[in-house]
């Protein structure tokens, strides 16, 4: 029975951003309802629900997220199971894969998974500390280290040993300003030059505002369906061709490098290995850039440059019209990171991009994607590689 193949074919988000008019559960249904009304079928058509969110519980006093969506979406009346998938910011990858495997088994047709962060109705200190508890709140953020810190040791010791300059970090968030100015929902919709991004304000250095993913707000949803649900109701989709996770250990100073995404290499490894594709295969990724130095980090933990010269990559060719366009939503750094969200939201620019609809940020000829998203350090990575005919 694991023999069905698994698409996606409706997305919907709401805008990223500081929303202070919206509502966890606004933000979670308007982005839910849209994915449903743009897969074209009726919200009695679903069969399950996946709810991903990372920090409701400690920043808006809300847990059973999924029975919230469920709820205040309409389809609880027909009593369908609605659960909460939790894996730090990893989560909506991580309920992306949940759906996809209940669909593989062969249990359910059709299913929606809604990532939903509301985060900037609280003071910045405080969501900063409950951002740490994204860490090992006992070994790391008890004695002051936070996810800012923590890369910002990763990058010293990077650039040091590979002698790469700052200048490489700052084109990854100058690249993810770029697209993010096309993307009518993301946060910033602001370019910068390299020159801004390098004279920031500095926030954990060698890292500056500019290297940092801002607290977002937003939702973000898609709809999964079986390939025999897909021809039986002449739908069309976005096959999702490979899904892997792995993981670290939690704490950064247990891994044998603070610079090596283990979790981002085996998931990747597992997600090629699987589709059958190659790193030249794919026409555009979707990373988990929460800070400038991750994006290079995962740009060689995912097999696309050698450890230490993903710098080489930053000049040109991951631009929209380079050889690997990186982030063509605008990234963590600018299109935002909702931490829930954040991981559906790949999906949803990808379905975008291979469905042509990209507009002015469209990848030309786009036919592969690849989307990492990761847990804080990396503790949790999940790849997707999805497309095809
Ligand atoms: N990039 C660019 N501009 C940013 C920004 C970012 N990441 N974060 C905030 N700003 C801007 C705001 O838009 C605002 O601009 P304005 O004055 O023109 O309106 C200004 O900076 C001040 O915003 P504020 O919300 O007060 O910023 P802050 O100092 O409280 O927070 C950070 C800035 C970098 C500390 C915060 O965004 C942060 O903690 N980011 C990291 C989140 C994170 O770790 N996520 C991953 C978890 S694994």
């Amino acid at each position: 029975m694991l023999s069905e193949n698994v698409f996606v074919i409706g997305a919907g988000e709401t805008k990223y951003g500081e929303l202070w008019e919206k509502s966890l559960r606004d933000l979670a249904v308007e982005a839910g309802l849209k994915a449903i009304e743009n897969a074209g079928i009726y919200s009695r058509d679903v069969q399950i629900l996946y709810g991903s969110n990372s920090l409701a519980g400690i920043i808006n006093g809300q847990e059973n997220i999924g029975s919230l969506i469920a709820d205040f979406s309409g389809i609880a009346s027909g009593n369908i199971p609605a659960v909460r998938i939790e894996a730090s910011s990893a989560s909506g990858g991580a309920a992306v894969r949940e759906a996809y495997l209940a669909i593989k088994s062969g249990e359910y047709d059709v299913a929606v998974v809604g990532g939903v962060e509301k985060m900037t109705d609280i003071f910045g200190n405080e969501v900063l500390d409950m951002m740490s508890s994204l860490l090992d709140r006992e070994w790391e953020a008890f004695f002051g280290a936070t996810p800012a810190a923590l890369a910002a040791i990763s990058a010293r010791k990077y650039m040091k040993d590979f002698n790469v300059k700052k200048e490489a970090l700052a084109m990854m968030s100058v690249n993810d300003h770029a697209n993010a100015s096309l993307n009518p929902n993301s946060h910033f919709k602001n370019k910068i030059t390299l020159d801004q991004a390098l004279n920031a304000t500095s926030v954990a250095e060698p890292l500056n505002l500019m290297d940092c993913s801002p607290v977002t707000d937003g939702a973000s949803a898609i709809v999964l369906a079986s390939e025999s649900y897909l021809k039986k109701n002449k739908l069309n989709g976005m096959r999702i061709l490979a899904s892997a996770i792995s993981q670290d250990y939690l704490a950064l100073h247990s891994r044998d490098s603070i610079y090596t995404l283990d979790s981002t290499r085996i998931a990747a490894d597992e997600a090629f290995k699987r589709s059958g594709l190659k790193r030249e295969d794919m026409s555009f990724v979707e990373l988990h850039d929460s800070y400038s130095i991750y994006g290079l980090m995962e740009l060689e933990d995912l097999g696309f440059a050698k450890k230490g010269e993903a710098d080489k990559l930053v000049e040109e060719d991951i631009k929209l019209g380079g050889r690997l366009p990186v982030n063509p939503s605008g990234g963590l750094k600018a299109k935002g990171n909702p931490l829930g969200a954040t991981g559906v939201g790949q999906f949803v620019e990808a379905f975008l991009q291979l469905k042509g609809k990209a507009d002015k940020r469209q990848v030309k000829d786009a036919r592969y994607g690849l989307l990492q998203n990761m847990a804080g350090t990396g503790s949790t990575s999940v790849v997707h590689i999805v497309g095809g005919d």
